[in-house]
This record gives C-alpha cells, sequence and structure tokens, in this order.
C-alpha cells in the first residue's frame, strides 16, 4: 500500500487488555499509538476483548472459537498481559496466548532489546548503546503441548495426537511406561523443517534490515542433539544455501547467557528456539534497562500480535508503578506492521525524547524516578501532541 493510499485509512485494531498490569499499559500504548497515527493522516478504530482471568472467572470461557474468527477480521491485535494468580498457571496462558499464537500461525516473536536515554542498566554500558534482536520461534519446540502426567498407579502415559499447525498437521500418539510403575510428567518439544526454516529466513531478513551480516544460532545441541542439533543443523543449511551475505555463528543458550552478562553488546540478531528465545529474551529486557521498556510482536501472515514481553506483574498491579513503555513500543511495532512507518518512528522518538528530557521525578518507578503509568504516558503523548521529537536515540 503506497502513503498515498494509507493517507485517511481506518485500522480495525483488536484489544486483549488481559490481566494484571496489562489493562494499565495498553491504555497507554493505545492513547500513543492513536496519536501517532492520525499525525499520519490514519485512524484506529479498536474493539475490545474481554479475555483474561476476570472473565475466564466469572464466566468459564477461556478464548471461544467464535473470537478466532472475529479476530481474523482485524488489521492487528494489540495484547496487554495474560495471566493471574487467582487462575492456575498455565490455562490463561496456554488457552489464550499460545493458543492466538498457533491459531494464527504467528511464528515470529520480535523481540528487540534496545537500551535507552537516561535509563540506568545493570551491567554498565560504557556510553555504548545495546541494539540487539531476539528472533524467537513462536509455534515449536517445547510449546507444543505435548505431553501430561502419568496415573501414579501404573507408571502409564498415553495420549493420542491431532495438533494443527500453520503448514503441516501432527497425528499419532505418545505411549510412555516407567518401571517400577510410579508417576511421571513428560513434555515433548518438536522441531519441524518448515517451522526452522522459515524462522531461520526471517533472522536472516532481520540482519539484512539491520545491514548486519552475521546471525546467532542459539542452541544446545550438547545435551539435545536431536532436538537442537536438528535446529541448529537446518538453520545453518538455510543460511548457506539461501544467504550468501550471512555468516553464523553458534551459541550454546548457557554460554550465550554468561557472554550477554559479561558484554551486552556482544550479539545482534539472536535466532532462537522458542524456549531459549522465551528466556533469553528476558534477560536481554533486563541488561536493556527493564521489563518495562521490552516491547514486543508475534507476527505471521495472518492476523499479527502485539505485546510487551513482560506478563501481568501481579506483585505490582494497581499501584500505578507499571512502565508503559514496553506496550507504548509494541504499538510501534504495530504502526510499522500495518505499513504506518512515520507513526511508528514518532512514537520511538517520543519515547526517547521524554527519557531523555524529564527529570528523574518524572521517569517511571522502574528507573527509580515517581512517575505512575498514566503519568508516563501522559507525558509520551505531550511529546508526540509536540512533535519534532528528533532521532530515535536508542
Ligand atoms: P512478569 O513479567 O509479569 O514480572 C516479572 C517482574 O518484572 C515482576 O517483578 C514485575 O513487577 C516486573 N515487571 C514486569 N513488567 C513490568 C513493567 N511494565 N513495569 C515495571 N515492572 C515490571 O513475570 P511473572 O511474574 O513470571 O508472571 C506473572 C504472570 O504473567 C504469570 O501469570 C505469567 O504466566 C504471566 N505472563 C504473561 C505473559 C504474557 O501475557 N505475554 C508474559 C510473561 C508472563
Ligand atoms: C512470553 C511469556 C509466555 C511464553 C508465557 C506466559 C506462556 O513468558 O510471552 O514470553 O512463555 O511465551
Ligand atoms: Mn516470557
Amino acid at each position: 500500500m503506497s502513503g498515498a493510499e494509507k493517507a485517511g485509512k481506518n485500522f480495525k485494531i483488536a484489544l486483549i487488555a488481559g490481566d494484571g498490569i496489562g489493562p494499565e499499559v495498553t491504555a497507554e500504548a493505545r492513547k500513543a499509538a492513536d496519536a501517532a497515527a492520525s499525525s499520519d493522516g490514519a485512524k484506529l478504530e479498536w474493539s475490545a476483548f474481554p479475555f483474561g482471568a476476570a472473565h475466564y472467572l466469572s464466566s468459564g470461557e477461556i478464548l471461544p472459537k467464535s473470537s478466532l474468527s472475529e479476530l481474523a477480521e482485524f488489521d492487528a491485535l494489540m495484547l496487554g498481559a495474560i495471566g493471574a494468580p487467582s487462575v492456575k498457571p498455565g490455562i490463561l496462558e496456554r488457552g489464550i496466548l499460545l493458543e492466538l499464537r498457533f491459531a494464527f500461525d504467528q511464528y515470529i516473536n520480535l523481540r528487540p532489546a534496545r537500551s535507552l536515554p537516561n535509563v540506568p542498566t545493570p551491567v554498565p554500558l560504557g556510553g555504548r548503546v545495546m541494539d540487539s534482536v531476539v528472533i524467537r520461534e513462536n509455534t515449536e519446540d517445547l510449546y507444543m503441548g505435548l505431553g501430561g502426567v502419568s496415573s501414579s498407579a501404573d507408571g502409564l502415559f498415553e495420549t493420542r495426537l491431532d495438533l494443527k499447525r500453520g503448514g503441516y498437521t501432527l497425528a499419532g500418539e505418545l505411549k510412555l511406561s516407567v518401571s517400577p510403575g510410579m508417576s511421571f510428567a513428560v513434555q515433548a518439544a518438536l522441531n519441524t523443517r518448515h517451522g526452522v526454516e522459515r524462522i531461520t529466513r526471517y533472522a536472516c531478513e532481520t540482519a539484512g534490515r539491520r545491514g548486519e551480516t552475521r546471525v546467532t544460532i542459539v542452541t544446545k545441541s550438547n545435551a539435545a542433539p536431536a532436538l537442537y542439533g536438528y535446529f541448529e543443523d537446518t538453520a545453518k543449511q538455510v543460511i548457506d544455501s539461501e544467504y550468501p551475505g550471512i555468516k553464523y555463528d553458534v551459541v550454546n543458550v548457557d554460554a550465550l547467557c554468561y557472554h550477554l552478562v559479561r558484554d551486552p553488546l556482544a550479539y545482534g540478531v539472536l535466532l532462537c528456539p522458542n524456549l531459549f528465545g522465551d528466556i533469553v529474551s528476558d534477560l536481554q529486557a533486563g541488561l536493556a534497562g527493564g521489563l518495562g521498556t521490552a516491547a514486543g510482536g508475534n507476527i505471521g501472515d495472518g492476523l499479527s500480535m502485539f505485546e510487551p514481553v513482560h506478563g501481568s506483574a501481579p506483585d505490582i498491579a494497581g499501584t500505578g508503578r507499571a512502565n508503559p513503555i514496553a506496550a507504548v513500543l509494541s504499538g510501534a511495532l504495530m504502526l510499522r506492521h500495518i505499513g504506518l512507518e512515520n507513526a511508528a518512528l514518532n512514537v520511538e522518538r517520543a519515547v526517547g525524547d521524554y527519557l531523555e528530557h524529564s527529570p528523574r521525578a518524572e521517569l517511571p518507578f522502574e528507573f527509580g524516578g515517581g512517575a505512575a503509568c498514566s503519568e508516563v504516558g501522559g507525558s509520551i503523548l505531550k511529546k508526540l501532541q509536540e512533535g519534532d521529537n528528533g532521532e530515535f536515540r536508542s
């Protein structure tokens, strides 16, 4: 779509604010996205969906099938966070968040990790800028949902599978026994050629967009040679055969964590299987200044979903201490995805300008300031309305 076609265009955005701090941070992200879109000549039309703990506890409904076809009609989905102490872990996270990722085949989890002006980092960066990105495979690995707990009496576990993923169906049975009989748990992980190839291509294209020639393949082929050796070998084959301009290095995830803490600037594009991507993106968020700044996008060929890396933070929900910057920057990723590049840049610049030029008291609690979530959102909105926020100094 050309710039002229987008001007005056309305975009339909679905919102699942979710649990804990989700509604607090998405309220601010929404204001920033609206202001930026309108300065780009576009309008966002929002529709809120109630899914999350309160809705589940009052209605028993998690994510009805009908909502998936409804959501498919939207241009993008913004999500706050899912999960609450009042509901057993996994019910809502798998039932809503992972179900959305799988149902819309959002195979890319894009998680940039950038240090921001005036944001303290636990490892000194010496005035340098951290600008790395986790490209997390988002539909396979340990997240497939294959497994369960055996019955304690006989030590047997048996389940039939019929899972649909974008591009394939996984069918069959998983049958295991332990002798002498005792209870056990099993969670099987799977990586397919289809899954690894497409995420590797996206990682290489991301490196190209960033003007870089290196992709780091994050692995653990020493301990799990079948699963992660396969991921590593398949990724190498794709790069060797399709991306002559890209070099790769390979690092075990344990060593990666060590190197990152010693030098947070050591890596650019990190290509991760699903589970390692989850863990490494929280580490990266911490190194770049805090989970309250870490944005994310779950991207596929259909509906894509934009959400912070962080969760519902029940420990600070309702206190005003949540930092909305991660949600605001996730909104920028969403604007970029729907083609509003200027609006996305304006949001990023407004965040940078606010952080660079605000006294400490006006910064989020997470950075030692005293500004509540809505005040941080208000300051960013003001910068957006003033315009001319200079370059985004990440
Ligand atoms: P979390 O990310 O919610 O919180 C980890 C720590 O970071 C907490 O101390 C929290 O206060 C802090 N934090 C997080 N976001 C912050 C922000 N915006 N500003 C300031 N501080 C922030 O992780 P958790 O405690 O493991 O999980 C809590 C719940 O959220 C669980 O139910 C979990 O399953 C769920 N969760 C959901 C998502 C998601 O929806 N994408 C992601 C992670 C966790
Ligand atoms: C994330 C979260 C989820 C994940 C949980 C809540 C299932 O930690 O989005 O990073 O593991 O992907
Ligand atoms: Mn996570």
